[in-house]
């Protein structure tokens, strides 16, 4: 249901970008251009940040209904430097505390002249629901939904994956942690397979195993010290202990380093110029070591650099496709 109506609303007629919701229907030219976009948003450490006027006059409303450091800060800093004015809601403060529904939410401040929403929310569907219901000049970008999806980390993801390592096709990605409950393994795959990747292991730790349904063509394991060999990509990712209905059996944090952390030792399976990935926020020592994030195989910093302009990229391009509504 949810992805028939991102089919519906997602893009333009002439298949531009008007809300992005899922990697899903994505085409993999427009996922270059957006590569391509971001990486003209890149400047050199201790050089100006790159402006670009596209959204002056604008207004880009971040509502943030669950934490985020790197996501909120980014969209904020992008849409600045990008000309707009930034509405930063402050969730626990609003009037949906005293009842208001989303959609109220969102109708409010689309009377304040809102043009783009921000949204992240830990219910499946409400970035759909919104892009469904506003006006048809106003766009909507997906900031992270439930377990479902998080598509502009995907797309950060395969920036900087596209940096270190050229072409996707050829490509052997190992993620690793709680696959199950990450949004941002869910948009990495669907993004590494619209851009042709056929190698993806997913290696989950007992209770952390997904829907095998919701990630065809992939190999799923619980082995990571099998699943490292021949690996250009290690994703580790955090356990997702907030999406956690069930009292899990989990293991303690030393048993889980132990047996699935990313160690310095682990690491020499993989290629031996494999790059590190993890999209933040991390546990040292419990999914990854604290070497290893801060290690030479390491782009986690660079992760956090190309959001930002990825961000800008998306931006600036549901603006210009303003022109085709
Ligand atoms: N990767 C990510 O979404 O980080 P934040 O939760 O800090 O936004």
């Amino acid at each position: 249901m949810a992805t028939e109506l991102a089919h519906c609303t997602q893009l333009t007629p002439s298949g531009r970008l008007r809300h992005l919701l899922t990697l899903t229907d994505m085409s993999r030219d427009l996922i270059e251009e957006l590569l391509e976009r971001a990486e003209s948003y890149l400047r050199p450490p201790g050089e100006p940040p790159a402006r670009d006027p596209v959204l002056r006059g604008r207004t880009v409303a971040n509502l943030f209904f669950e934490p985020s450091t790197r996501t909120r800060a980014s969209f904020e800093l992008a849409a600045k430097r990008l000309g707009a004015d930034v509405l930063n809601l402050d969730v626990n403060m609003s009037s949906r505390k005293k009842g208001e529904s989303v959609l109220d939410t969102i109708y409010t401040l689309q009377a304040m002249q809102v043009d783009v929403f921000v949204v992240r929310d830990a219910s499946a569907g409400i970035p759909e629901l919104i892009a469904a219901s506003v006006e048809p000049h106003v766009s909507v970008l997906n900031a992270g939904e439930a377990a479902v999806s998080h598509p502009t980390q995907g797309l950060l993801d395969l920036m900087t994956m596209h940096q270190h390592k050229g072409r996707f096709d050829r490509l052997s990605v190992v993620i690793v942690g709680d696959i199950a409950r990450s949004r941002v393994a869910r948009s990495a795959v669907e993004g590494l397979q619209i851009m042709g990747t056929r190698d993806i292991r997913l290696v989950a730790p007992p209770g952390m195993t997904p829907d095998e349904k919701l990630y065809p063509g992939t190999t799923i394991t619980s082995d990571l010290d099998g699943a490292l060999p021949g690996a250009d990509v290690v994703m580790a990712l955090r356990i997702q202990r907030e999406r956690m209905t069930e009292k899990a059996q989990m293991m303690t944090t030393h048993e889980y380093h132990a047996k699935y952390g990313l160690t310095a030792e682990r690491l020499m399976r993989a290629t031996p110029d494999a790059i590190v990935m993890h999209p933040g926020p991390m546990n040292r020592d419990v999914e990854i070591a604290g070497d290893v994030a801060d290690g030479p195989q390491s782009v986690i910093v660079q992760q956090v650099t190309n959001g930002l302009a990825m961000r800008m990229a998306i931006l600036a391009m549901v603006m210009e496709a303003r022109r085709d509504r």
